[in-house]
C-alpha cells in the first residue's frame, strides 16, 4: 500500500491560485492515482490535513501498513521539522512532490526541510508529478 499524504491548502486545489497550480482539483489527482495505481497493482490511501500533528499521526500510521509515502507538505516543506522528524522515524521509501517548481518562486519556497530525508523529490510537473512518484515507488517496492 502506497500512502499520498497531502498537506494544508491542497483541499482547495482548482480555485487556489490557479495560475500556479492549474485548476486541477485534489479529486482529479486522487482518481489520476487510482487509475494508474490500479495497473501497477498498487492500492492507494489517500490522506490529506490542513494541521500539521495530523500529518504526523499519518505518517505514524504508515509505519503499520505502508510500502511507500508520497507527501506534498505544502508550506510545511519549509519549516515543518516536525514532519521531517516523523519521516525519518520511518523506514519506507518517501517521495516529495510539488506541483509547481519550489526554486522558482519565493525565496522561502526555496528551501525544503523535507527534501534531506526523502529518497526522492519531485517539483514543477503540476499533477503529473504524483503520478510518476507513484512509477517509482512501485518499482522500487518490486525490485529494490
Ligand atoms: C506546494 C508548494 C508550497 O510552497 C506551497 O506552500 C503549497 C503547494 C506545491 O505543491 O507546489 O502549498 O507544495
Amino acid at each position: 500500500m502506497i500512502y499520498v499524504i497531502n498537506g494544508p491548502n491542497l483541499n482547495i486545489l482548482g480555485v487556489r491560485e490557479p495560475n500556479i497550480y492549474g485548476d486541477i482539483t485534489l479529486k482529479d489527482i486522487e482518481e489520476n492515482l487510482t487509475a494508474a495505481a490500479r495497473e501497477l497493482g498498487q492500492i492507494i490511501y489517500f490522506f490529506q490535513s490542513n494541521h500539521e500533528g495530523e500529518i504526523i499521526d499519518a505518517i505514524h500510521k504508515a509505519r503499520e501498513n505502508a510500502d511507500a509515502i508520497i507527501i506534498n507538505p505544502g508550506a510545511f516543506t519549509h519549516y515543518s521539522y516536525a514532519i521531517r522528524d516523523a519521516l525519518m522515524s520511518v523506514t519506507m521509501p518517501t517521495i516529495e512532490v510539488h506541483l509547481s517548481n519550489i526554486h522558482a518562486r519565493e525565496e522561502f519556497r526555496n528551501n525544503s526541510v523535507i527534501s534531506p530525508v526523502c529518497k526522492g523529490v519531485i517539483c514543477g510537473l503540476g499533477a503529473s508529478g504524483y503520478v510518476l512518484a507513484l512509477m517509482s515507488l512501485n518499482s522500487i517496492i518490486k525490485n529494490g
